[in-house]
């Protein structure tokens, strides 16, 4: 197995002796991302590190391959560069530029969604480099929050080409697929175009539509189609169901709905449709120099929480320490349901270790955690406790006192609003929660997957 047939840079073959390995700064399934400065230089790269037994078991060759053809490809200010790649007997290196301020996803969840200057520049960025990555015959295909980095001057540098398609080549000698289509392969489920899941096919519009759900998220501070469940996600892409938020931007919503078209053909910025120039002229672009805009200064994030620090580098280190991310979610929709032993045990030891037993009837808790219960302008810190029964009990943490119960019943059904709200709508009453940690997602996740379990047909009825 051989990736390092020739380097994108000079001709100098580097060894892994010439770089000091630092921290990591990303994780995947088969590659692990460290910082690292070149000893010579001083120069800091990240380093994206390939175990070649690993690839070769997983099958993950192809991908590995794909990745570097089309970063050798690419020479854009919005993509990350490969620098250089070389290998020992058991990894393979690809040296990549550092992008030191991380994902996107991050400043969405730090600031819960963005003012509307802010998501109109980042958006705008990704259309410019869209059209850059469209004239070279490559569509993304997992295009996220989540591969959009961010560099010391806060200008996007989109990463993850693993799943990328290349459909033409550079000087066009190898057509494109009638309308540019192409076969096989699911993304990530909230960014998912409709055309991927009933057809297979991918088309350049396919990342227009994840661009329509990156600019929804920005705008929103979520994703416009959300489910505990994978398939619930899936249903309502198909379906193109979605809602805009109270106080979204009525020309943002208008860029949207033209974005999100379940017709791969329709949707603004496609050929079809005009491409590129169409889209950049839609009103929510009015005043963006695309040509330009590399060169200039992206206007300023404020974070919605204060910093906790004087160091500008610390007010986002503390993300993700127990937080939501995927890991989590798969955890938390995959756990099986307990058997009477260990429930037994659970209860148990509930009983002795948790003084919120005394308000559950005895019925295991499944997930517990400080909230803010709204009712108009005002807010209460309530312990919300949702257990076995199914319950929803929530309780007055300072005065140890029960307050109530959200009622269940099959007409019960959560929703996040963003990171930190979400809502338990009932026949007769919207609950308005709001997790202090900024984890609604996990709530509406855990509770969606209790609803499964008691009044979903999949799973065992009771
Ligand atoms: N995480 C994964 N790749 C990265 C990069 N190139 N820069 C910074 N963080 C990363």
């Amino acid at each position: 197995m051989s990736v390092d047939g020739g380097d994108s840079k000079k001709n100098v073959k580097k060894t892994p002796n010439d770089f000091i390995f630092g921290k990591v700064i990303g994780e995947g399934s088969y590659s692990t991302v460290y910082l690292a400065k070149e000893v010579d230089s001083s120069t800091e790269y990240a380093i994206k590190v390939l175990e070649k037994r690993h690839i070769m078991r997983e099958r993950k060759t192809q991908y590995v391959m794909r990745e570097k053809e089309v970063l050798m490809k690419l020479n854009h200010p919005f993509f990350i560069r490969l620098f250089y790649t070389f290998q020992d007997t058991d990894r393979l290196y690809f040296v990549l530029s550092y992008a030191r301020r991380g994902e996107l996803l991050d400043y969405i969840h730090r600031l819960s969604s963005f003012d509307e200057p802010c998501t109109k520049w980042y958006t705008a960025e990704i259309v410019a480099a869209l059209e850059y990555l469209h004239s070279k015959g490559i569509i993304h295909r997992d295009l996220k929050p989540e591969n959009i980095l961010l560099n010391d001057e806060m200008h996007i540098q989109i990463t993850d080409f693993g799943s990328a398609k290349i459909l033409k080549d550079v000087k066009g000698e190898e057509e494109a697929p009638v309308s540019g289509r192409t076969t096989s392969f699911v993304g990530t489920a909230q960014y998912v175009s409709p055309e991927i899941l009933t057809s297979k096919k991918a088309y350049y519009s396919s990342d227009l539509w994840a661009l329509g759900c990156i600019v929804y998220q920005l705008m929103s501070g979520l994703p416009p189609f959300r489910g505990g469940h994978e398939y619930q996600i899936f249903q309502k892409i198909t379906k193109l169901e979605y809602e805009f938020p109270d106080g979204f931007s009525v020309v943002a919503q208008d860029l949207v709905e033209k974005l999100l078209v379940l017709d791969p053909e329709q949707r603004l910025g496609c050929e079809e449709m005009g491409g590129f120039e169409k889209l950049k002229s839609h009103p929510f672009y009015e005043g963006i120099d695309f040509e330009h805009i590399h060169e200039q200064k992206p206007p300023p994030l404020i974070p919605f929480l204060p910093a906790t620090s004087t160091n500008p580098e610390n007010i986002w280190s503390n993300y993700r320490q127990p937080g939501f991310d995927d890991a989590r979610m798969v955890e938390i929709i995959t756990q099986t349901v307990i058997t009477d032993d260990e429930r037994k045990k659970r209860l148990d030891d509930q009983k002795q270790t948790n003084k919120y037993h005394k308000f559950v009837e005895n019925n295991l808790i499944l997930k517990q955690g400080f909230v803010d219960k709204r009712k108009g302008l005002f807010a209460r810190k309530r312990m919300l406790l949702l257990t076995e029964g199914p319950h929803l009990y929530y309780v007055d943490p300072v005065n140890q006192v029960l307050k109530g119960q959200i009622p269940w019943s099959e007409e019960l059904r959560p929703e996040a609003k963003n990171f930190k709200t979400f809502f338990v709508h009932t026949p007769n009453r919207t609950y308005y929660l709001e997790d202090r940690e900024s984890r609604s997602e996990e709530w509406v996740a855990k509770i969606s997957e209790v609803w499964q379990q008691y009044y979903g047909n999949r799973n065992n009825k009771k």
